[in-house]
């Protein structure tokens, strides 16, 4: 394990000499939560069945040329029909907790607003489904798949209209399913959706908006987590709780001296003004401002209260860092690095190895804005996973990735941070959304033309992670 001389250091500091935690560095808190994650679009299939809407991901994968081998997500993991046994996969890794998405175009799948009974259905199955299993269910609304219909009428995440039909939907499925599941996240990753979906165009819904636009879509994306934390709270029991799911910017210091933490502390806020910052302080930065010259996004102070609802726990997606130094002659004391050419990466070349990132998110989360409970809602690698003639696949870089990240998870967790629970990207190979079913994230590997899972060598390996409560 990538343990430092200096960590080992800070550890003999805090942790009294009895404490076991000294000999091992490995033990997670007792009630520390294991568990896996999926997204709707990514593995249910069943598209057209039982009422579904089409969603701003069907129009987009049904363009050519628009993913890896004009691969969609019609059929998927055909998680629609196989859920039951998927659950037993889950089961089999000793997991207790499930991340999944809600297709809000199952539930919602016209203008007229009328629910539809069938899709709502499906969720209360799965969520019993779960639940029989000993497994607790942990619902995210927004994982990209916006009805086409909201696309059409208001341009999407471009008019408030979207926001308050997001609180609207949110209130239906709090009612509904609140009553069995006890932890929502509202929106999963800002910054994916909207810079790549309205910004660069790569994504559904495939606009290439400019600056001063983008900075009202995130406006209105932000506007929409806010008004469906409060149409959750006011739809549900006390006993329900929310938060977000967001992939952060992490401010990494490469070299961890003082000075370099303080200045990865300043870079928090602004690397993540447009998301994370304004959703935990209820304001913009002064440079994120700034940035758009006269053409500023249109809001209110009433939309900033709405947007910094307090929340129960705040979700973590963490993949990559963002490498910085000091720089006292810099205006805001520091200076992003980049990555050298040689940093190695994942099968996902956007997804640098740097597990430190799984530490300083926290850290930094719990040091700059005090939040008092936090989920790693997503983490995870893309390897080849080449299957053997008897069906092995020995993932060993997968192995190895989550040793060294879960390590660092460990070094946060043994220093306080309050991270309550880890789940797995992803507990099968799917959708991977541009790159279509080429890049694999799963612990099972899937045929997509028998649907048959087969267990990789990871999946072990995280089961006695899971059952044992440590990194192994
Ligand atoms: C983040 C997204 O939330 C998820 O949908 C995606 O598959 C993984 N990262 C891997 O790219």
């Amino acid at each position: 394990p990538l343990i430092t001389s200096s960590q080992k250091e800070e550890k003999k500091l805090i942790l009294p000499k009895s404490d076991h935690l000294i000999l091992d560095n490995t033990s997670f808190p007792a009630d520390f939560l294991w568990g896996t994650a999926t997204a709707a679009y990514q593995v249910e299939g069943a598209y057209k069945e039982d009422g579904r809407g089409l969603s701003i991901w069907d129009t987009f994968s049904h363009i050519k040329g628009n993913i890896k081998n004009n691969d969609t997500g019609d059929v998927a993991n055909d998680f629609y029909h196989r859920y039951k046994s998927d659950i037993q996969l889950m089961k089999d890794l000793n997991t207790k907790i499930f991340r999944f998405s809600i297709s809000w175009s199952r539930i919602f799948p016209d203008a007229t607003g009328k629910p539809n009974q069938k899709g709502i259905d499906f969720y209360n199955k799965l969520v019993d489904e779960l639940l029989a299993n000993g497994i607790q269910p942990f619902a995210t609304l927004y994982h990209w798949d916006l009805p086409q219909y909201l696309q059409d009428k208001y341009k999407g995440w471009e008019s408030k209209e979207t926001s308050k039909a997001f609180g609207d939907y949110a209130a239906y499925v709090a009612r509904n399913l609140g009553d069995r599941v006890k932890n929502f996240f509202t929106i999963n990753e800002f910054r994916t959706f909207i810079e790549l979906g309205y910004g660069a165009g790569v994504f559904a819904p495939g606009l290439k908006l400019p600056e001063e636009k983008l900075g009202q879509v995130r406006h209105n994306g932000v506007l929409a987590h806010g008004l469906a934390v409060q149409a959750i709270r006011a739809n549900s029991g006390a006993d329900v709780k929310v938060g977000l799911a967001d992939n952060l910017s992490i401010a990494v210091p490469v070299i961890e001296n003082e000075k370099n933490i303080k200045a990865a502390k300043i870079a928090m806020r602004e690397i993540n003004a447009s998301y994370l910052t304004v959703i935990l302080e209820g304001k913009y930065t002064e440079n994120y401002l700034k940035s758009f010259g006269k053409n500023p996004p249109k809001f209110t102070e009433e939309e900033l209260k709405i947007i910094s609802s307090p929340l129960d726990f705040v979700g973590l997606n963490v993949y990559n860092p963002t490498h910085l130094i000091e720089a006292a002659d810099n205006k805001l004391g520091y200076e992003v690095i980049p990555f050298a050419k040689s940093f190695p990466t994942t099968t996902s070349k956007w997804e640098y190895i740097a597990p430190e990132a799984l530490y300083w998110a926290t850290k930094h989360v719990k040091d700059i804005w005090n939040v008092k409970e936090m989920y790693i809602t997503e983490n995870g690698s893309s390897s080849t996973d080449e299957r053997t003639a008897d069906n092995k696949i020995y993932d060993t870089d997968r192995i190895s990735f989550l040793r060294n990240y879960l390590t660092q998870l460990q070094r946060a967790t043994s220093e306080g941070v309050p991270v309550k629970g880890y789940f797995y990207w992803s507990l099968m190979d799917n959708f991977e959304w541009t790159s279509g079913y080429s890049i694999t994230f799963g612990l099972y590997n899937v045929d997509f033309k028998t649907q048959k899972r087969f267990p990789k060598l990871s999946a072990e390996y995280y089961k006695e992670v899971a059952t044992n409560n440590k990194v192994m």
